[in-house]
């Protein structure tokens, strides 16, 4: 029979460990109510586009979230975009998704996005963001959106011993740009690099028709959708100057995707490359430095504009308690300055927050940022079409069409394209 004096000390010792396994449990499940799983759809597959989404995914882990990635490979986001219509419409939305421009607020329109208006009224955004950009992230005056970037899209990305072996220098004009071409042809360089894809093809003819137009026409096309401007003399021309293009071009584009064709110009098989400054992360990422390995110029006729394509993300409303918790979380880490330093460092794009100081970033990121701030008070600031900041997703999908049939199709004349865009603009 064991001893009183035993039985209270086994009492005891079984109380010790029963009310440190509940405080245990109690612990976990704090912990489990903290942590939220947030399924986050993205198309950052790239090698330099993977490493900035790696960093938001071990920044929102650091808060105790669980990141569960739903990446969708497809530069541009058509394919994400596609599975994101797929899940909606099953009635399962991922907790995030990597939407930006006029379709937020199709989205909030159809009350299926969860407004962080909390989050930016405590961080302060509409003090942080430029206004033009503030007003694309809120639904009827809440923020449903949260921005993480400014990308530049009107840039040209020239290898520098390719442009030093034809002894040129960068273009600014469309004449001096066909001459580095040429010249680069007769080296045995293929002076454009381009991936036959719907988007790149659009992108491309997005900046020709900048440069040759300038923002004011740019604006009259594709922002008021002016039918005698899309099929005008300036839009003939420049639907010209873009099909030029494809001579510099080489065969094996079709399907290629945009970061093989940076690749071509990183590793010196082609001289230049009209791309967004995403195409900046892959130089980083392949340990390319401006200024020595590489040049970023803005393209032809565009010195004093910029085109501005913002990357930001929605939340959607979700079924499973608890997740809501971090999807705030992950809202106000976007716009937290530690994160937007380090992502637009890797992502080749420049902080949206206006507030930061540029010391760490590149020549091409702080010529960015002057270009971005210069452009804004002369009018030559103008949103991407090609990247869903302007037209509806079926005006975009209908240029998209237009422009692409155009580039493939050497019998189509710059007249008639120019009036298909006009037809296209009508496209509800
Ligand atoms: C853009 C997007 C960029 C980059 C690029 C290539 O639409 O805004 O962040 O991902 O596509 O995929």
């Amino acid at each position: 029979m064991r001893s009183n004096r035993h039985s209270r000390a086994h009492a005891r010792r079984l109380f010790a460990t029963l009310t440190a396994c509940a405080a245990a449990a109690a612990t976990f499940a704090t912990s489990q109510a903290q942590a939220a799983s947030v399924e986050v759809l993205h198309y950052w597959t790239s090698g330099g586009e993977a490493k900035s989404a790696q960093l938001l995914k071990q920044m929102l882990e650091q808060k105790g979230d669980t990141w569960v990635d739903f990446a969708v490979a497809g530069g541009g986001g058509g394919n994400a975009m596609t599975a994101l219509k797929t899940r909606v419409v099953a009635g399962n939305p991922p907790a995030a998704a990597q939407i930006k421009g006029p379709a937020i607020k199709e989205w909030a329109d159809q009350d299926v996005l969860l407004s962080i208006d909390d989050v930016a009224k405590a961080g302060n955004w509409d003090r942080l963001l430029p206004p033009e950009i503030a007003s694309v992230m809120k639904y009827k005056g809440q923020y449903v959106g949260a921005p993480v970037n400014v990308h530049r899209v009107n840039w040209l990305w020239i290898n520098a011993d390719a442009l030093k072996k034809v002894g040129a220098q960068p273009p600014a004009t469309w004449d001096d740009f066909f001459k580095v071409a040429d010249a680069l042809k007769k080296a045995g360089i293929t002076p454009v690099a381009i991936g036959g894809q719907p988007w790149q093809e659009a992108e491309t003819f997005e900046t020709v028709a900048l440069g040759v137009g300038g923002a004011g026409f740019y604006k009259k096309a594709f922002v008021d959708l002016d039918q005698a401007t899309l099929k005008g003399p300036t839009m003939i021309k420049a639907l010209e100057t873009f099909k030029r293009l494809k001579a510099y071009t080489d065969e094996g584009q079709v399907g290629r995707d945009w970061n093989m064709a940076t690749a071509m110009v990183i590793n010196g098989r082609a001289g230049m490359q009209f791309m967004g400054d995403w195409a900046k992360g892959e130089f980083t990422v392949a340990g390319k430095v401006p200024g020595k390995d590489y040049l970023c110029v803005a393209a032809p006729g565009t010195q004093k504009d910029f085109t501005f394509n913002v990357d930001s993300f929605v939340f959607f409303k979700v079924k499973t308690p608890g997740v809501e918790k971090g999807q705030k979380d992950m809202a106000g880490l976007l716009m937290s300055p530690a994160f937007q330093e380090a992502f637009n460092l890797n992502k080749g794009s420049i902080p949206v927050r206006q507030d930061l100081s540029l010391a760490k970033f590149d020549d091409c990121a702080k010529k960015s940022s002057a270009d971005f701030k210069s452009a804004g008070a002369s009018g030559g600031l103008v949103p991407s079409w090609a990247h869903d900041m302007l037209v509806s997703p079926a005006v975009e999908g209908a240029f998209y069409d237009v422009i692409g049939n155009y580039w493939v199709n050497k019998d189509e004349t710059a007249e008639q394209a120019a009036g298909k865009l006009a037809v296209a603009a009508k496209t509800n």
